[in-house]
């Protein structure tokens, strides 16, 4: 019975792996794949899963269905870096094979959503079976590699076989980390109308005993809560939700407050939204080892329009992002082997822009731009950058800045294709000055406000070819210092 088991798994992974080995070639060829950040290899990508830093590398496994551009049955895609930005594909690390992961229904069944720990040089995976019509839908499961590649499912899986009479039978994605000498898996779910974060500890990753609610919606806070991240960052607790409200997934948030490891609750005192942007969902945090708190988020959100499928593919990562905590807040920046990658720079200082004067230059199709923004010696109330403009100006994605409200507008209306919905994030200054980071990538805007005090992450699909870039103000706008890094990955 184990035997057929593995067997059942291995061919599942073979038939995966052979397909993206014969499909894959011509997917990555296409014109719409992103310079600079992680994409699916084909076929459809979602959450990242299991960040982990192991044995000197970087892993990264994400949510795929290598055989169509749509959500399907979930298998673990796998792919690991020795800095964190260059990425290099493996072979798939988990499909649906069993019993509590696996059912004919067609589209009703798979690895869903999990995490990883390295123990004593194994690596260790815990993730959702979900099985639609399977009493429990939702189970959790783990599965061990030696090497870092191949994994075996856990024989005695699942261990966790039954939701909490606190939660219901959506109950998934348990992230996992270790304490003095247990282990704990927080794991969305969802009751009466409030998505809640259930806790469980361990002393060996199988046997699980359930210690609580950790934390649940304060009633603004959706209904379902999935991918909980739960860590503490310069002494705070911090715990990360992609919440639901309804049948729609909205912005991740995060919640400050204390979590007691005896009781196993966590006391939440206030709340933020982690990403303004229309393209972040299911962000998950991990430790490598120099220490840093690393987040990577899918770029895309449920539901939106991906004109990538066209080329046969759909799903992308974030550029890894170091958290910090300080001010009371979560600041997120790109991790700093990103500047590796920059292989033209151009520095420009005092550039004064008003309506006679224009700022236009041509960028490379990936780009690290930062802007300092001199407010105080400034007229202007409000300004304007255009990304990815095309030379009549009639394809532009708009960045409006407010400098009265203090807020961002992206606004896609004329930025070529795929959705059009504007994404809005609060401005800050220091000292005066406005910082502005942008990192554009063929389909894509990542933006860091007053060093990623606020940020905002969308997906842009522009026709053009032109990489325009132009600071827009009636007024006079004084900008202290710009820098143009073209970003480029070889080989
Ligand atoms: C979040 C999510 C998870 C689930 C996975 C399924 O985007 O819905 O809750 O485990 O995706 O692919």
């Amino acid at each position: 019975m184990k035997i057929s088991k593995t067997v059942n798994h291995e061919n599942k992974l073979k038939k995966a792996n052979d397909y993206i080995k014969e499909n894959g070639v011509n997917v990555q060829a296409t014109n719409s794949r992103l310079k600079m950040h992680f994409m699916t290899p084909l076929g459809w990508m979602n959450d990242p899963n299991g960040l982990v830093f192991y044995q000197g590398e970087y892993h990264l496994f994400f949510q795929f269905y290598p055989y169509d551009v749509e959500w399907g049955p979930m298998h673990w895609g796998h792919a690991k870096s020795h800095d964190g930005i260059k990425w290099e594909y493996l072979p798939i690390a988990l499909a649906p094979s069993e019993e509590y992961d696996y059912s004919n229904i067609e589209r009703g069944h798979g690895c869903f959503s999990g995490s990883a720990i390295s123990v004593e040089n194994k690596l260790v995976v815990m993730y959702t079976g979900n099985v639609d019509g399977r009493t429990p839908r939702q189970t959790q499961n783990i599965a061990f590699s030696e090497d870092g590649r191949s994994f075996t499912k856990y024989s005695n899986n699942p261990v966790i076989d039954a939701f909490p009479v606190e939660a219901t039978e959506d109950f998934r994605d348990p992230k996992i980390w270790k304490k003095d000498e247990l282990y704990y898996a927080v794991i969305g779910t969802k009751k009466d109308g409030k998505g809640k974060a259930a806790i469980y500890s361990s002393p060996n990753l199988k046997d699980w005993d359930y210690r609580g609610i950790a934390a649940e919606s304060n009633g603004k806070q959706g209904d379902m809560w999935e991918c909980p991240d739960l860590f503490t960052l310069n002494q705070q607790d911090i715990l990360i939700i992609s919440p639901m409200y309804g049948t729609k997934n909205s912005n991740p948030y995060y919640l400050l407050g204390d979590f007691d490891y005896e009781t196993c609750r966590f006391e939440q005192s206030e709340f933020f939204t982690l990403d303004y942007g229309k393209d972040f969902y299911a962000p998950q945090t991990f430790t490598d080892d120099k220490n840093r708190r690393i987040m990577i988020g899918w770029m895309n959100m449920w539901f939106t329009e991906m004109p990538e499928k066209k080329d046969g593919w759909a799903g992308a990562m974030t550029i890894a992002r170091e958290l910090t905590f300080k001010n009371n807040k979560l600041y997120q920046s790109p991790i700093a082997e990103l500047n590796d990658y920059r292989v033209d720079s151009e520095y420009m200082e005092n550039i004064q822009v008003n309506s006679e004067s224009n700022f236009n230059i041509s960028l490379a199709n990936a780009s690290d731009i930062l802007l300092i923004v001199d407010i105080e010696n400034s007229k202007a109330e409000s300004f304007d950058i255009f990304v990815k403009c095309s030379e009549d100006m009639k394809e532009k994605t708009n960045l409006h800045f407010d400098l009265k409200q203090m807020n961002i507008t992206v606004d896609r209306e004329f930025f070529g294709q795929g959705d059009t919905d504007d994404s809005i994030a609060p401005l800050s200054v220091n000292n005066g000055k406005l910082f502005i980071r942008l990192i554009l990538d063929t389909n894509a805007l990542e933006l860091f406000i007053n060093e990623g005090e606020y940020t905002l992450t969308s997906r842009i699909y522009p026709k053009n070819r032109d990489e325009l870039f132009i600071i827009k103000s009636e007024e006079l706008l004084q900008v202290e210092r710009l820098e143009n890094h073209s970003l480029k990955m070889e080989g």
